[in-house]
């Protein structure tokens, strides 16, 4: 069901070819920092850099688990195997130009690096509502750098997303 209540609900896909689930210390980050908030995080997994798997888990994350938002980590920069923001647009149908660059802007006054990230944001419609993917970068640092930059906007984001706010 689409959240008619503000409280965004998470889903954590981590894009990584070498990173296991008991390993993913920026995704049990983002975890903490979700639940810092009194934020519900309802599933969190680890996919190869695969554009078809990546992709899958977009669309389990938001048509199965039902998270609002989508925090996908890892595999935005240049390497040939950083497929997220292409697996990201094969399965959305809007991006959200927006808060991809109030994140760079934000990462920018920290490190020239985030230059190299190709993050974007997007929305998936489903059956019943629509989903906030959020590419973040795959660093520790980076992702909670990148969710400061975010935070703030996404109970409006939600609650617009779910028909209300305006
Ligand atoms: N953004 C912030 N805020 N802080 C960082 O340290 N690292 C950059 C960039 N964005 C960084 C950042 C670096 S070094 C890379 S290579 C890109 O994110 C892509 O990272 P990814 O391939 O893990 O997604």
């Amino acid at each position: 069901m689409s959240n008619a209540n503000p409280l965004p609900r998470f889903a954590i896909v981590t894009c990584s070819d070498t990173r296991t689930l008991a390993q993913d210390s920026a995704g049990e980050c983002l975890v903490k920092l979700i639940e810092d908030k009194g934020w519900e995080c309802l599933s969190h997994v680890v996919v190869k850099d695969d554009v078809n798997d990546i992709a899958a888990a977009i669309v389990s994350a938001a048509d199965e688990v039902a998270a609002d938002v989508v925090l996908t980590c890892g595999g935005t920069g240049l390497s040939p195997r950083d497929v997220t923001p292409e697996a990201t647009r094969m399965v959305c149908q809007r991006e959200v130009p927006g808060i991809a660059e109030g994140m760079h802007a934000h990462s920018l006054a920290i490190t020239n690096r985030a230059m190299l990230s190709r993050a974007i944001c997007a929305q998936r419609f489903t059956e019943t509502g629509s989903a906030l993917v959020v590419n973040l970068p795959g660093s520790r640092k980076a992702a909670q750098e990148n969710w400061e930059a975010l935070v703030d906007v996404l109970p409006h984001a939600v609650l617009m997303m779910a028909g209300g706010g305006h």
